[in-house]
């Protein structure tokens, strides 16, 4: 079995560890890390509950081997809070009744989290088509896009 050594920052904290070639990102950050907050629903890039934010760029981590981030910086849910403080995305998801049973949630917010780091004036269309790639089985869209158009305005003023 094929080991790599990489050197990783999960949440602003720096680890090194030996991977091996069947491991994912995914794998690494739950198994590892027990970062748990980053969900397996598909293993295969089409529900988007597994997103993390690599370098300011959101990526599926079930499909991604970790060695391709050796040296980058991983954000993932457990992350976003400053403290006792929820980012103002995951405010706005609680705020507009986005969530249910909440295992699509930090997919999404993560892809949000994301999209209005790199350009917070994401037109609709721009959020639209970040929120296509996730799937949510129980809350319903229109909360999810109240939560986002939401998130958006409360970064804008904070
Ligand atoms: S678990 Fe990765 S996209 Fe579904
Ligand atoms: S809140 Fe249950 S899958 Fe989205």
């Amino acid at each position: 079995m094929a080991t790599t050594n990489i050197s990783i920052t999960v949440n602003g904290r720096q680890h090194d560890l030996l991977v091996d070639e069947k491991e994912t990102l995914l794998e690494v950050l739950r198994d590892r890390f027990d970062l748990t907050g980053t969900k397996n629903a598909c293993s295969y890039g089409a529900c988007g509950a597994c997103t993390v934010v690599a370098d300011n760029e959101a990526v599926k981590s079930c499909l991604l081997k970790p060695e391709k981030y050796n040296g980058k910086n991983i954000l993932t849910i457990e992350g976003l809070a400053d403290g006792n403080n929820l980012h103002p995305i995951q405010d706005a998801f609680i705020k507009a009744g986005a969530i249910q049973c909440g295992f699509c949630t930090p997919g999404f917010v993560m892809s949000l989290y994301a999209l209005f780091t790199n350009n917070l004036d994401a037109s609709d269309d721009e959020i639209k088509a970040v929120l296509e790639k996730h799937i949510c089985r129980c809350t319903g869209y229109e909360f999810i896009w109240d939560a986002a158009k939401l998130a958006q305005k409360m970064l804008k003023e904070r």
